[in-house]
């Protein structure tokens, strides 16, 4: 099964966690594509996306939780690259039967992630519009790995042993 990781974070020289995912996905071999490094001015070659998903079985999105959702490059990569009879309508089925995934790094820690938790609401529940939309293209949902507590005391051992996890989830 061939995969690609989709890094989606605007700001990479900065990143301490997705960076070392990155790192890690290259020294593995694993396909990938940073889409603010590819298109810094936002202008997205939707034929050479398109035509770039068509190769793979696995897609991972991997991006920093931004204000309960991705950065705005992934809500306007989704926009244009899964379009109407490429993704779904008639002739749409060029990515059913493909499978999504979402590799998300979170500020907050784990259990602020729950009904009851200070952000009222469950990591599952705030990523399900990924879902619905895998769900909508025919595609299978492969669930989502969070690095939780970024912005907090994330310690470099829990850092490296979340990266292992990762890169087994994206494998
Ligand atoms: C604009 C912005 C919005 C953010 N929104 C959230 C949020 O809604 N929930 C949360 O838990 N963390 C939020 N964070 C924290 C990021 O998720 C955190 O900085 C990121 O996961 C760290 O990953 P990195 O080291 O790869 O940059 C936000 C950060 C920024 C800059």
């Amino acid at each position: 099964m061939k995969t690609l990781v989709i890094i989606v974070h605007p700001d990479m020289q900065h990143s301490r966690v997705n960076r070392l995912w990155m790192d890690s996905l290259m020294k593995e071999d694993i396909d990938i594509i940073d889409l603010y490094a590819l298109y810094p001015e936002s202008k997205i070659n939707v034929a050479t996306e398109q035509e770039r998903l068509l190769n793979y079985d696995k897609i991972i999105f991997q991006f920093p939780f931004y204000w309960y959702s991705s950065p705005p490059l992934l809500k306007q990569y989704l926009d244009e690259v899964f379009l109407y009879n490429y993704a779904y309508g008639p002739e749409g089925t060029k990515l059913k039967g493909k499978s999504f995934g979402i590799g998300v790094t979170v500020g907050s820690n784990e259990a602020d992630y729950s009904e009851e938790g200070s952000n009222h609401f469950t990591l599952e529940t705030l990523l399900s519009p990924f879902e619905a939309t895998f769900n909508y293209i025919g595609a299978n949902y492969l669930g989502y790995y969070a690095q939780y507590g970024t912005a907090y005391n994330l310690t470099d051992e829990e850092l490296i042993e979340g990266n292992k996890v990762y890169i087994t989830f994206v494998k």
